[in-house]
Order: structure tokens, then C-alpha cells, then sequence
């Protein structure tokens, strides 16, 4: 089983839609890693698994935990871990976090929320031999509510040269997150790097959700989401049947007992 590098990733731009999804846990990347290209340990973490009411509070040590755990899963997708909220405010403290978070869990990439304002901690990262990501438009770590990015004139403009410093700097590429089709269409032409879009159209040329949302773990669905299955209703329904057998009981029978 080939592993999947930066250069596969890059080279996919213009040619091959570039699958991924979110992971926290090794059994989850274990099906992830056969069907997606990206596997993103995602500082959303906080938000669905701690019921944090954002990405804010979301530690380097709970990312890098995660970040183990997907890693032992993953044999074959690109694994990237999020950065989470002020742990790269300089150069010097990206470096001395983004290091950790690749030594600690051998995972592959880093991610960053920002543009024009962090470029210069992404080319220093990346001249450090750091594989960065990039991520404009929406930044859950600096929001509080999730609203369409990149409606006004200004808004695009900004955002475009975001994405644009990015790329330049070296992000070899780029979540765009909950704006405008146009724009995302733009970008995705402006820009040398693939673009992986959530709520961003299918100009992107890759997609990312986050797979609770996808499989219908969560509560949580905006317009961008599409839910493949009711994984929610699943457990739901086993764990009443278990409660009803384990009353009647019915559970455990015959089949389940050890006999000497
Ligand atoms: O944290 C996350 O899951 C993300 C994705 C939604 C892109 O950043």
C-alpha cells in the first residue's frame, strides 16, 4: 500500500478531486484511510467530541492525543493536525509547537487558520521542512458564528490575497472554508496550490467535511453538509435493544456464556 506524499496531493490540482475528511480516533481512520486522500486531526475536535461551544480552548496536548491515535489508523492517506488557537503567534513558537505536534504523533502536515497575516510564520515553517496547510475564508478559531464569507467586494479582495500569500509562501494547500462560490472558483484558479473546499462549491478541486456531520453523529447541519447515513439513529437503536434484552433477560443467552 502506497502512502500518499505532498507531491501526489499537489500534483492532483487540475486533474483529480483530492478527497478528505476529519478523524480523531484510529478506528475512524482506519475506514477514512482506504477511500480518502487527507485524513485532517481537526482542532473541531473540541467542538465535536468536548462540547466546546468552539475551536478556542482546544489544547496542543488534546491534539496531539488525537493526532496519535488517527496515526496508528492511518497507513495510507496524508495525515495533517491542526494548530490550535494562539499556539503560532510568532515564528519562533510555530516552529517550537508544529516540531512537537510532527515528532510526537509522525504525522505528516500541520495546518494554520489565517492569510496574508500569518504568511511569514508558513514560509519560515515550511524553509524549516515543516509541511504546512493553509485555511481562509471562515476561521472557526478567531468566529463565533458560522456566516457565508466573501459577499462583499472588500471581503473578496481580502480573502483572495490570503490565499494567494499562501500559496506563495509555500502552503502546499488550502482549506477554503464557508464562502461564495464565485469566489472559491477564483481562488481556486489564482492559486498554484490545490484547494480543498467545506462550503465552498465543487470548484475546489477537493472537499473536506467533517465526517460526525457526514455520517449523522451530530446535530450539526448547515447547507454544506451532506449526510451519507444515520450513524446516530444506529447506536441508538442498539443501545435500546441491548437496554430491553439486558431487562428481559434476554442477553446474554447461550451463546455468550463460557461453560467448563
Ligand atoms: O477543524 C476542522 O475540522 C477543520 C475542518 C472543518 C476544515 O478545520
Amino acid at each position: 500500500m502506497k502512502k500518499i506524499s505532498i507531491q501526489t496531493i499537489r500534483e492532483k490540482k487540475n486533474k483529480q478531486p483530492i478527497t478528505c475528511l476529519t478523524s480523531y480516533s484510529k478506528t475512524i481512520a482506519e475506514i477514512v484511510d482506504k477511500y480518502c486522500d487527507i485524513i485532517l486531526v481537526g482542532d473541531s475536535v473540541g467542538m465535536v467530541l468536548y462540547g466546546m461551544k468552539n475551536t478556542k480552548k482546544v489544547t496542543l496536548n488534546t491534539m496531539i492525543a488525537h493526532a496519535k491515535s488517527v496515526r496508528l489508523g492511518a497507513k495510507r492517506s496524508l495525515v495533517v493536525v491542526d494548530m490550535p488557537f494562539k499556539t503560532y503567534n510568532s515564528k519562533r513558537v510555530a516552529y517550537k509547537n508544529a516540531k512537537k505536534i510532527i515528532k510526537m504523533t509522525k504525522c505528516d502536515a500541520v495546518k494554520l487558520e489565517g492569510g496574508s497575516n500569518i504568511s511569514g510564520i508558513v514560509r519560515y515553517l515550511v524553509n524549516k521542512g515543516i509541511n504546512v496547510m493553509g485555511h481562509v475564508g471562515l476561521l472557526p478559531q478567531y468566529v463565533s458564528s458560522y456566516k457565508i464569507r466573501g459577499k462583499s467586494i472588500n471581503q473578496k479582495k481580502n480573502i483572495l490575497s490570503d490565499a494567494v500569500a499562501l500559496s506563495n509562501s509555500g502552503a502546499f494547500a488550502i482549506v477554503i472554508e464557508c464562502v461564495v462560490e464565485s469566489l472559491a472558483k477564483k481562488i481556486t484558479h489564482m492559486v498554484s496550490v490545490p484547494t480543498i473546499g467545506i462550503g465552498a462549491s465543487k470548484h475546489c478541486d477537493g472537499q473536506i467535511l467533517v465526517i460526525d456531520d457526514m455520517i449523522g453523529l451530530s446535530d450539526f447541519r448547515p447547507r454544506f453538509v451532506r449526510q451519507y447515513s444515520k450513524v446516530k439513529k444506529v447506536i441508538e437503536d442498539s443501545v435500546r435493544s441491548y437496554s430491553r434484552d439486558v431487562k428481559q433477560k434476554r442477553f446474554p443467552s447461550f451463546h455468550n456464556v463460557y461453560r467448563y
